[in-house]
């Protein structure tokens, strides 16, 4: 049977740091609420002209390339999960594929908030499980600075900009992509959402200077919601492929607020060591967060360990996915 492994990962951080403190001269809060009620300290912008996700998703491509010495022409598909698109269209993914040299490649952008890289890693292993593709990129990327209201203290010390990619080939061995689950329920919009921007309301003078092509957040009722369903759906991932909180050596859960994390692990009864976690370097970076996980703890998986991902986010998106490293 052939499975799709993860043989390489890479990440990519925009070089300037946004602090807590530099927020807290920007809008009325303290590194001491940002650090307690998030667990964040600071999180990476895109700075400058012209500047979309794409730099970043280009940027994690080429160095996934250098590290997995692949050679761009060998790339046979990229799927960019990400909210923040350079345009409505064209897509990221073909606009970066270009930018990386991937002459070969064909590509698409799935859109799915926070969950967004957990069900794009899901297509792609599907895909090379089909025996069609042999060489998958996979990137989350979000360039949230860009519809971030940075006078809106309840959104703005939460987010962050980066990408992470993944490449996903064919295998006969016991490692790959083994399960998924993942749920949607669109009644979620009214918790998290921008009100203009899309084709339900385009941005005008009076959207844009009302601040609707912002994201709004409902905080509360999103915090309980990620805790219920990722908690629930690990869960069930868990049981259903005979894993215990002993044979499960990581969990790598969405970054959005560490007190979100905390709670699973307390929740699943499951070591809070074996929990990834960087979201005091980078805060949320939407669809980047579980590739810049895995990219930071790269050191520490070993051949064969069992990992969950599980993520929750606008929408409602949530899921699970199982892998053996
Ligand atoms: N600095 C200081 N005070 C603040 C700040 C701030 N940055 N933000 C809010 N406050 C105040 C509020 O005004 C409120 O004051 P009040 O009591 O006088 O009214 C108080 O702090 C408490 O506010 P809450 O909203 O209840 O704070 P909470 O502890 O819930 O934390 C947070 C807010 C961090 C947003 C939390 O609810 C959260 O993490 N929610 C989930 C986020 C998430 O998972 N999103 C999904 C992924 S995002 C995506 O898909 C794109």
């Amino acid at each position: 049977q052939i499975r799709a492994a993860i043989t390489g990962v890479q990440g990519y951080l925009p070089e300037y740091v946004l602090t807590n403190e530099e927020l807290a001269t920007i809008v009325d809060t303290t590194d001491e609420w940002i650090t307690t009620r998030t667990g964040i300290k600071e999180r990476h912008i895109l700075k400058g002209e012209n500047m979309g996700t794409s730099v970043m998703v280009t940027a994690a491509i080429r160095g996934l390339l250098k590290k997995t010495n692949t050679a761009p022409e060998d790339v046979e598909l990229v799927i960019c999960a990400t909210v923040t698109a350079d345009s409505i269209f064209p897509d990221t993914a073909n606009v970066s594929a270009y930018q990386a040299g991937l002459v070969n490649a064909f590509g698409f952008d799935l859109n799915a908030a926070c969950s967004g890289f957990l069900y794009a890693l899901t297509v792609g292993a599907k895909m090379v499980e089909a025996g069609r593709h042999k060489k998958v990129i996979v990137v989350g990327a979000d360039k949230m600075s860009s519809i971030i209201d940075y006078t809106d203290r309840t959104t703005c010390v939460i987010f962050g900009d980066g990408a992470g990619a993944v490449m996903l080939e064919p295998t006969t061995e016991d490692v790959g992509i083994i399960d998924y689950q993942h749920h949607g329920d669109g009644s979620g919009e009214k918790y998290l959402y921008l009100v203009a921007g899309g084709s339900r309301k385009p941005a005008t003078v009076d959207s844009v200077m009302a601040r609707e092509h912002f994201v709004r957040q409902n905080g509360r009722p999103v915090f309980k919601a990620a805790v219920t369903g990722m908690t629930d759906v690990v869960s069930k991932v868990m049981a259903r492929n005979g894993l215990t909180n002993e044979s499960l050596n990581w969990l790598v859960p969405h970054q959005a607020n560490i007190r979100i994390i905390q709670t699973i692990s307390s929740m699943l009864d499951f070591p809070l060591d074996k929990v990834m976690v960087n979201i005091e370097r980078y805060g949320n970076t939407t669809a980047g967060t579980l590739p810049l996980c895995l990219w930071d703890y790269e050191s520490q998986l070993k051949k064969g360990d069992n990992v969950i991902l599980t993520a929750f986010g606008g929408g409602f998106t949530w899921g699970a996915l199982y892998l053996k490293w």
